[in-house]
This record gives C-alpha cells, sequence and structure tokens, in this order.
C-alpha cells in the first residue's frame, strides 16, 4: 500500500441524539457495543462521493495521478444505484478510464478487495486502487433500535502497488462465506427476488433487517477461526502480529475475538466509539488512522480481519512497508 485516504461526512449522530428519537440510552449503547458516535451522510454527499474523496487522498499520497491507476475497485453493500456500479461513478468523478468493478462482500469487502487487487498487481498490473465505501446509514430504518445505533458512514481506499523486489506485502489471507446465513443480516427488497414497489416500501423491505445475537455468535467464531487459518498458512503465531485491525462492529466482538486469539487490547486498532460500524470503510478507517497517528510502523505485521453479512469473513495478513 503506498497511497492511503478516508473520509467521513461532516454530520454527526449522537447517543443523546438517539436518546430523544427512541427508546435507547447513552449507557446501553456504550456498554453493549462501545458506540458514542457516528458520522452520517447529509443530502449532498453519498457512497460516491465519500469513496471519491478518500481516493483522491490516496493516489496523491501515492504522488500518482490517476492516469497511472490501472484498476479500480469499490467494495460497498450500499451502491450508488443497483446499475452501473459504483466505480462507474468514482471513476467518472476521479477522471479513471480503467477497468472498474464493485465487490460486494459487506463489512468484509475491505479484505475482499484487497485480497483481489493484491493478485491482479502479482499478475501484472502496475497500481490498483481499492476503495471501501458505505452509507449505511441510507439502509437503516433511523427509528429501529435494533439497528439504528450500531451504523455510520465513511469511507478509505489504498493504492497496491508492485514492491521493487517483489516481496509480498500481503503473507496470507482466508475468504469465507456461509450463505445459509443470508437471513440474519439482510436488506429484503430491492432486487430481483423482491423488487421495490410500493407495499416492499410500506412494510419496511427497503430497510435492514439483523438478528443481532446470531449475528454476535457467528462472527466471533468466524473472526478467530479465519485468522488462526490465516496465521497457520504464514507460518506465523498470533504473538508475531504487532497490529490486529479487526472489523469495527461492536467492541465486544472485538475484545472477545482478541482475547480467543491471545492479542492483547494494547496491540488492536479499535476507533468504534467515534464511527460506529462503517461496513467496508471500517477496517481502512482504522487502519489508516493507526498509521497516521504512528502507531503502525513499518515493518509491522498487521492481521486486518473482516465478517459481514452473507455471512463472509475475511483474513488478511499483511506487512506494512513493504516496498
Ligand atoms: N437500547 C436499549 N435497549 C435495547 C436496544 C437499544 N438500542 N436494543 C435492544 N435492547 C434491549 C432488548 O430489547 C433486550 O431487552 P430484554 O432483555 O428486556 O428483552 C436487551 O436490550 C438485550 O437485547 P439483546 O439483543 O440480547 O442485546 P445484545 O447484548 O445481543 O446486543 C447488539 C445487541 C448490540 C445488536 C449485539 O447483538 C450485536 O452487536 N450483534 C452483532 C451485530 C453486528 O455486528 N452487525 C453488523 C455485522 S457487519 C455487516 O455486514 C453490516
Amino acid at each position: 500500500m503506498v497511497g492511503w485516504g478516508t473520509a467521513v461526512p461532516d454530520g454527526r449522530l449522537t447517543n443523546a441524539d438517539l436518546e430523544a428519537r427512541m427508546d435507547t440510552s447513552d449507557e446501553w449503547i456504550v456498554e453493549r457495543t462501545g458506540i458514542r458516535e457516528r458520522r452520517i451522510v447529509g443530502p449532498d454527499d453519498t457512497t460516491a462521493t465519500l469513496a471519491v474523496s478518500a481516493a483522491t487522498d490516496a493516489i496523491k499520497r501515492a504522488g500518482l495521478a490517476p492516469a497511472d491507476i490501472d484498476l479500480l475497485i469499490v467494495a460497498t453493500a450500499t451502491p450508488e444505484q443497483p446499475m452501473p456500479h459504483t466505480g462507474a461513478f468514482v471513476g467518472d468523478a476521479i477522471g479513471l478510464r480503467c477497468g472498474s468493478f464493485d465487490v460486494s462482500a459487506a463489512c468484509a469487502g475491505f479484505v475482499y478487495e484487497l485480497v483481489v487487487g493484491a493478485s491482479m498487481v502479482h499478475s501484472g498490473y502496475e497500481h490498483v486502487l481499492i476503495v471501501g465505501s458505505d452509507t449505511l446509514t441510507r439502509m437503516v430504518d433511523p427509528y429501529d433500535r435494533d439497528t439504528a445505533p450500531l451504523f455510520g458512514d465513511g469511507a478509505g481506499a489504498a493504492v497496491l502497488t508492485r514492491t521493487a523486489d517483489d516481496t509480498p506485502g500481503l503473507l496470507a489471507w482466508d475468504l469465507g462465506c456461509d450463505g445459509s446465513a443470508a437471513s440474519i443480516l439482510h436488506v429484503p427488497a430491492g432486487g430481483s427476488r423482491l423488487p421495490a414497489s410500493a407495499d416492499t416500501v410500506a412494510a419496511g423491505d427497503h430497510y435492514m433487517k439483523m438478528q443481532g445475537q446470531e449475528v454476535f455468535r457467528r462472527a466471533v467464531r468466524a473472526v478467530v477461526e479465519s485468522a488462526e487459518l490465516t496465521l497457520d498458512r504464514a507460518g506465523l503465531a498470533a504473538s508475531d502480529v504487532a497490529w490486529f485491525v479487526p472489523h469495527q462492529a461492536n467492541v465486544r466482538i472485538i475484545d472477545a475475538a482478541a482475547s480467543r486469539l491471545g492479542i492483547p487490547p494494547e496491540r488492536t486498532i479499535v476507533n468504534i466509539e467515534r464511527y460506529g460500524n462503517t461496513s467496508a470503510a471500517s477496517i481502512p478507517l482504522a487502519l489508516f488512522e493507526g498509521v497516521d497517528d504512528g502507531r503502525v510502523r513499518d515493518g509491522d505485521i498487521l492481521l486486518l480481519s473482516g465478517f459481514g453479512a452473507g455471512m463472509t469473513w475475511a483474513t488478511a495478513l499483511m506487512q506494512w512497508g513493504a516496498r
């Protein structure tokens, strides 16, 4: 990764705002999730505008121009519209004419596109731009206390580049999906199975439905098993990991997974209290915060771990600063 950028909208939704809107409390939300506030898009922002902002910074920081980018991948569960793909809007706004496509793997999306992007670099592309961007606040019922407290909006982007001596920056990975759990976290309407109609809107089927406890249980198991498999594939142990960068869905999921892996809190990057769950943006928002404030240093082994609707999961073990 030779360039990176993040973007969050200006709007803030605090726990106090939610208390005024529904039957909940700051105490419940902080204790059960670790979240204190989230950033939410206003009328002028979308998944693509956040993605463009993060991607523009990433290209600049890499010392490149848009014409240098060979491929754009956008991971999102909240696409700009059903067709065309979000990458079309993002690429056009940046001035790209290279190939682009979207990855749909919910909150595991950034790790999925990292693995695919790195493979494309190994296949011959020089610079691959990956962007995780989501505006889940546009898909949750703002009055549903099961989901509204959890989600926020944001984007994170990185430019992947071939290393000078082809030393791999990505050391090992694991991608998985158990589609039998599709119904525990989903948006029922708006696709070919249940096209949008006045009835689906009246029933609220355009909003996310979630069985929180079941997602929680499966998430901890998936993160731990996938991380252990990935470490095994690289011939490394949890003690070799300088920073665990998990998907920021719930601080209790993060704590449970880290503790089972034997990674202490001081080696885990957590910023959920300020952003909530930003889906495909959550891992880059945490990772690049750690890079920018100096916690992550060249040579550090990073364990990135995502999980989400599908149910998908993805782990990437990478070495920061490999050039
Ligand atoms: N405020 C106050 N009370 C609430 C709220 C709320 N917002 N929501 C639920 N409660 C109440 C419930 O009614 C219940 O009350 P009862 O005991 O009187 O019946 C009590 O709190 C406990 O409810 P649970 O659902 O058991 O709460 P839990 O501890 O499981 O926490 C939560 C719920 C936070 C949703 C948790 O299950 C969770 O984080 N699950 C994982 C969700 C997740 O990670 N989703 C994203 C996946 S990534 C992606 O792809 C988008």
